[in-house]
């Protein structure tokens, strides 16, 4: 049985005072009904303050980073390392956000590197895969999604796969409003499992939890939630408002 998974990416939002602010209202009405996972992936800035708090407040939420770099230290300025985030005790770190691979350049080999790092380092790693509009319009959506995959997943061993998350993420969802129907978002996290299973055998990709991102709010949660291979959500905007969060963990 894989436990359900959802996880807030807050991206480039609040502060750590914000942060903490946010938390307080999550705090105060705070329900797992469905007994998922839950992490929250603050802003590196907030990382602690957010840690301090959970631990106070004596919630089971995570702690997860939205990105790192594949060293453990040295001349890389303005990168943060996986030591860093593991002396921080984030458990969780979200890698090749669609984001990252846009804006940032980061390619399926970096994104390999950071996670084989993250294993390394006792990180286990959420990681995003998706195609832009005009990859779904030209129909080789499956094809670009799973050539992300195995390029990402080159080298892993069987033993850390199981502690990887994928969130597919289809881009054209992210922040738009538009998300995928509860059909197009299954299959593509059906035909994920599947690939997994060509690679690493059904018992392994029994076991990984797939999450679907992309304008994930409390009006659409459920009926993704009720799809066979959806096992989470990976949620941004909706993530920020305490309430929405609350409501889409409840689902
Ligand atoms: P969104 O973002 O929920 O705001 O669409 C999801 C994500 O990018 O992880």
């Amino acid at each position: 049985m894989r436990v359900p998974f959802i996880a807030g990416n807050w991206k480039m939002n609040l502060t750590h005072l914000e942060a903490i602010a946010f938390l307080e209202q999550f705090h105060a009405k705070f329900e797992n009904k469905n007994e998922c996972e839950i992490a929250i992936c603050p802003p590196f800035t907030a990382l602690r303050s957010v840690k301090t708090v959970l631990d106070e407040q004596n919630m089971d939420v995570a702690l997860g980073a939205q990105n790192m770099f594949y060293e453990q230290s040295g001349a890389y300025t303005g990168e943060v390392s996986p030591l860093m985030l593991k002396a921080l005790e984030a458990e969780y770190v979200i890698l090749g956000h669609s984001e990252r691979r846009e804006v940032f350049k980061e390619t399926n080999q970096m994104v390999n590197q950071k996670i084989k790092s993250a294993f390394t380092n006792g990180l286990k790693p959420i990681l995003c895969i998706g195609e832009t509009l005009d990859i779904r319009e030209s129909g080789k959506e499956e094809d670009f999604v799973l050539g992300q995959l195995e390029q990402c997943l080159e080298g892993l061993e069987i033993k850390d796969m199981v502690q990887i998350t994928v969130a597919y993420e289809p881009i054209w969802a992210i922040g738009t409003g538009k998300t995928a129907t509860v059909e197009d978002a299954n299959g593509m996290c059906r035909a994920i499992r599947d690939k997994l299973s060509q690679l690493y055998g059904s018992e392994t990709a029994d076991a990984v939890r797939i999450q679907y991102g992309g304008s994930v709010k409390p009006g659409n949660i459920s009926e993704l939630m009720a799809a066979s291979d959806i096992d989470g959500a990976l949620v941004g905007g909706a993530s920020l408002k305490a309430e929405d969060f609350l409501a889409i963990v409840n689902y």
